[in-house]
């Protein structure tokens, strides 16, 4: 067979991680690797009722093509529900149903990047958002940050210096890989710098509601006067992922550049599962599920922070996240977090190193560490395997010299 691919698969590349990742799925494992939501807080049996309800009442056209922007009532009801938690002020009408927040990163790569163009992003940053724009063929401008965000001086400089950046990507709240929530005080500045140089900021907000401690930060989107600001909820995280529905909010011309190509991507997001999340939201109380789902892993991040301060030798570092589902850690510099992974994996535990959330490398001594899906037992285990491998592992180096 011989297939001449686009140029753009000689970027997509299956990761090594990934192989050495399928070693946790061992029953034995305690794998702080995953991303995933707990199981435990799906509402089956309410679902299967809905399931019941929405076929009964409108199976026909639950089953049938429906718009390509999404079913109107849903709409209306996520423009609510931002408004009341992320304070907003938009209408159903700058709300577009997506077939997970991953799409919403597809398509915003689409519609903003030819190859060549830079997207500025944090550093360490998701994964899946570089797996989602990489196919376009953009630069990454990577902006140093801090437990407050990205600081504003280098994004600044960075914006001076790279006249094809067409997108910034933020993950505010909670950050996936490290845990961290930028502040007000940085939200204002980004917003206030995206106006300056009109560039978009791409706003993804998959965590925005699960904060277990500290005290609430306006959404970057509210503070948005220009409609710069793409905002891209979801609920994987504060219901289930199987279902692949989310949204974005954005101003009227540039939802209407994204109705244009998800027509041509998929036509519309699943309506069955619309329709039933529909009835959900309307039949049960989704802010009591996420007050569970809150509850749980705030419970865990404790049960995890209690261990990590008890066994963690002096020099590592990690965050202290207040909400979202995981920990970052920083191995003293020179220290290789891969390394570190084999051993663990060996030791029945695992977690991912940080080096593949930073689009142009380096970090090796950096780990994201995720605390949902374990319970506070098996946290406390791992995290004991964790540090014994970590603590030879960097008795080693010292006495390699
Ligand atoms: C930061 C971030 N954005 C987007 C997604 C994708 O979410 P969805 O399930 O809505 O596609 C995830 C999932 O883990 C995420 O962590």
């Amino acid at each position: 067979m011989k297939i001449e691919f686009a140029k753009r698969m000689q970027k997509i590349k299956a990761s090594e991680i990934r192989e050495l990742l399928k070693l946790t799925q061992q029953p034995d494992m305690i794998s702080f690797a995953g991303g995933l939501p707990a199981p435990e807080t799906f509402p089956v049996e309410d679902f299967r009722k809905v399931a019941d309800t929405v076929l009964e009442r409108e199976g026909r056209r639950a089953l049938q093509y429906s718009p390509t922007d999404g079913d109107g009532q849903l709409r209306e009801e996520i423009a609510k529900r931002m408004n009341a938690t992320r304070g907003t002020h938009v209408t159903a009408d700058e709300i577009l149903i997506t077939s997970g927040s991953q799409q919403g990163l597809d398509m915003s790569a689409m519609i903003l990047l030819d190859e060549g163009d830079v997207v500025l992003c944090e550093s360490p940053t998701y994964l899946g958002a570089i797996q989602a724009f990489v196919p376009y063929q953009p630069r990454f401008r990577e902006i140093p940050t801090d437990d407050e965000g990205m600081i504003l001086e280098e994004l600044e400089k960075a914006l001076e210096e790279e006249p094809r950046a067409k997108m910034i990507y933020v993950i505010p709240d909670f950050q996936n890989p490290s845990g961290r929530t930028w502040s007000l005080e940085r939200r204002k500045g980004l917003v206030e710098l995206s106006r300056r140089y009109q560039i978009p900021v791409l706003e993804d907000s998959p965590y925005g509601e699960l904060r277990f401690a500290g005290q609430q930060v306006a959404s970057v989107k509210s503070l948005d006067t220009e409609g710069l600001v793409v905002h891209l909820g979801t609920f994987s995280k504060i219901f289930c992922p199987g279902l692949r529905v989310a949204w974005l909010a954005a101003s009227p011309e540039l939802r209407r550049k994204y109705e244009l190509v998800k027509q041509g991507i998929d036509l519309h997001t699943s309506t069955i599962n619309q329709l039933e999340i529909l009835e959900y939201i309307r039949r049960y109380d989704l802010d009591e599920n996420i007050e569970v789902i809150r509850k749980l892993y705030g419970e865990r991040r404790n049960a995890m922070l209690e261990a990590m301060d008890e066994f963690m030798p002096d020099g590592v570092k990690y965050t202290r996240p207040e909400g979202g589902m995981f920990l970052w850690v920083e191995l003293p510099e020179g220290a290789n977090a891969r390394v570190v992974l084999e051993r663990c994996i060996k030791e029945k535990v695992a977690f991912v190193p940080g080096d593949s959330f930073y689009p142009n490398g380096g970090h090796e001594n950096t780990m994201r560490v995720n605390y949902s899906v374990s319970s506070s037992e098996q946290i406390r285990t791992g995290v004991e395997r964790m540090a014994r491998v970590i603590r030879a592992y960097l008795n080693e180096s010292v006495a390699a010299g």
